[in-house]
């Protein structure tokens, strides 16, 4: 390959844990913000974007201890102009070896009228203090007029300016709302590089939704424009329809590389287990044809293709599965595998677990390989992040039975060990076998939780694939996910059902998450 040109990398600027956190339903907690972040840092994102600090007291927490713990990529916290956003963003990640202070307000006249109350001028003073205040304490600050494709053009490189006066190091264009296109928002950016020379001096940056399903397109007509900086999310998480996903932009760019020159820093064979955790803990279930890093990215099913594949892989694949880490579903254990294989396998998949960590985990391996022939990289990967995701102080199922046929009416009984370890039955029936089952477990419990959305999946192909259970429910109007696997999908579906019930109990940040976007449409003056 020819020498890669410093000015043709492209920045990867990920915003799972902030604006993919937003969508509604997802409950990470400070946990499972951490082990993405980690995975971030692993497959070599330049900037985490951790969350937004003065969201909640949940927030700050994830945010500060990602800067602590997290090496590598920049982290950076959210912040309204406000001071106190601004302290909050600064608080949260000054720890970091690189910490970044990203403040937006809108430019668009509807969102200055109507949400924020206030004046075109007033916006322009917020945007100065802001910049100004959060350069007192790094120098690493990042500016967004929100809503900038649906603001006068000139008013945003008005405000733009003011950023860049005050010192802004990268300034980013948001496409907040998903509704530009690939040769508007081109031809908007060469319009801010002609009215806002300095521009050319700084990291541009685009942000865009998928409302219209252009967010991917509209982000490369960006780079076209000599933007450096892509901001997007695993899976394509983010608000409604979500942002640019991270591993259509990062592919595109390195399969495509040779025509178009731009080229990413990330490892890209980390792509797939990235998206495997954040599908795991956020409980968003990826499309079976979702580009890459959907289940069928890589199958091919007609006889025509299975032929040209077979002959020569290149014939109908543009990339190859092992590039986004694809290959990590070879056979690893067999029923006959001990505890030094099993750490083994553990680490190469980049789990340290020793210890007590390690005794579990061998206890649940076991299980598992008992009934299973053979144990796969995915099918670990599978048990190990759901027996870490075990909170000690949670409800754990200890026994359960389920009745159903077409005859009778479902029924199940249950038996739960309790947070103070003592244990509780239940029993119950239900419309269905599941139905049943989780009623018992309220019985158990002893609250009335609500299940909203149930999804079962299989870890790998075969009739004696472990299972995977998400489940969504509802307690005293707060919803949280909660995910199970086993190779009996009652179980799994158990295990899932409890740990959504233990999210919900924590006070797990989807109260949280959902007024991110109410924080947005309160007072903003410092
Ligand atoms: O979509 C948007 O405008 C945002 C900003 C906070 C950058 O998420
Ligand atoms: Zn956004």
């Amino acid at each position: 390959m020819t020498e890669r040109a410093d000015d043709n990398r492209v920045r990867i600027f990920d915003t799972t844990l902030r604006d993919g956190e937003q969508s509604p339903g997802i409950s990470l907690n400070k946990g499972e913000k951490l082990e993405i972040a980690h995975q971030l840092a692993k497959l070599g994102v330049d900037v985490i974007e951790a969350g937004f600090p003065i969201s909640s007291p949940g927030d700050f927490e994830s945010v500060e201890a990602i800067a602590r713990e997290v090496h590598g990529p920049v982290i950076c916290g959210l912040a309204r102009t406000g001071f106190q956003d601004i302290d909050a963003a600064w608080n949260a990640v000054k720890d970091s070896e690189r910490p970044r202070i990203h403040t937006f307000i809108s430019t668009s006249d509807i969102h200055i009228e109507h949400q924020l109350q206030t004046t075109r001028e007033d916006v322009k003073g917020q945007a100065r203090a802001a910049v100004a205040h959060a350069k007192q304490y790094t120098d690493d600050v990042e500016f967004s007029p929100m809503d900038a494709t649906r603001s006068e053009i000139e008013y945003t490189a008005e405000v733009i300016q003011i950023a860049l006066e005050e010192g802004a190091t990268t300034i980013n264009v948001p496409d907040t709302v998903g509704y530009t296109t690939p040769d508007e928002y081109r031809a908007m950016w060469e319009e801010l590089y002609r009215l806002v020379p300095e521009l050319a001096k700084v990291v541009t940056s685009v942000h865009c939704h998928d409302d219209l399903g252009l967010a991917v397109a509209n982000s490369m007509s960006g780079v076209t424009a000599g933007c450096r900086q892509i901001e997007c999310a695993m899976n394509g998480l983010g608000e409604r329809a979500g942002n640019a996903s991270l591993e259509e932009v990062v592919m595109l760019m390195r399969t495509r590389e040779a025509t178009l020159g731009w080229w990413t820093e990330v490892n890209t064979r980390e792509i797939a287990r990235t998206s495997r955790l954040v599908t795991r803990l956020t409980g968003y279930a990826v499309q079976p044809n979702k580009a890459i890093v959907g289940r069928n990215a890589f199958a091919h099913e007609s006889g025509i293709h299975q032929d040209g594949v077979l002959k020569e892989r290149t014939t109908y694949e543009i990339m190859d599965a092992t590039s986004i880490g694809l290959e990590a579903n070879s056979i690893v254990l067999g029923k006959h595998s001990g505890r030094h294989a099993l750490r083994k396998a553990l680490e190469e998949l980049g789990y340290e677990v020793d210890g007590a960590g390690l005794n579990a985990a061998f206890k649940r391996f076991k299980e598992v390989a008992d009934k299973k022939k053979t144990v796969t990289a995915l099918d670990l990967e599978a048990i190990v992040s759901d027996e870490m995701r075990q909170a000690p102080q949670a409800y754990a199922l200890e026994t359960f039975e389920v009745e159903a046929s077409n005859s009778r009416t479902p029924f199940a009984r249950v038996t739960v060990r309790r947070p103070d370890g003592g244990i509780a039955s239940g029993e119950f029936t239900g419309d269905g076998p599941i139905d049943a089952f989780f009623s018992a477990l309220n019985a158990a419990t002893g609250h009335d939780a609500k299940l909203r959305e149930y999804h079962v999946s299989a870890v790998t192909a075969g009739r004696d694939a472990l299972g995977e259970v998400t489940v969504l429910l509802e307690l005293d109007g707060k919803t949280s996910t909660g995910t199970g696997v086993a190779t009996d999908i009652l179980e799994a579906s158990g295990r899932a059902y409890l740990r959504a019930l233990a999210n919900a109990l924590a006070g797990s940040p989807v109260a949280e998450a959902e007024h991110h976007t109410d924080l947005a449409a309160r007072e903003l003056t410092p």
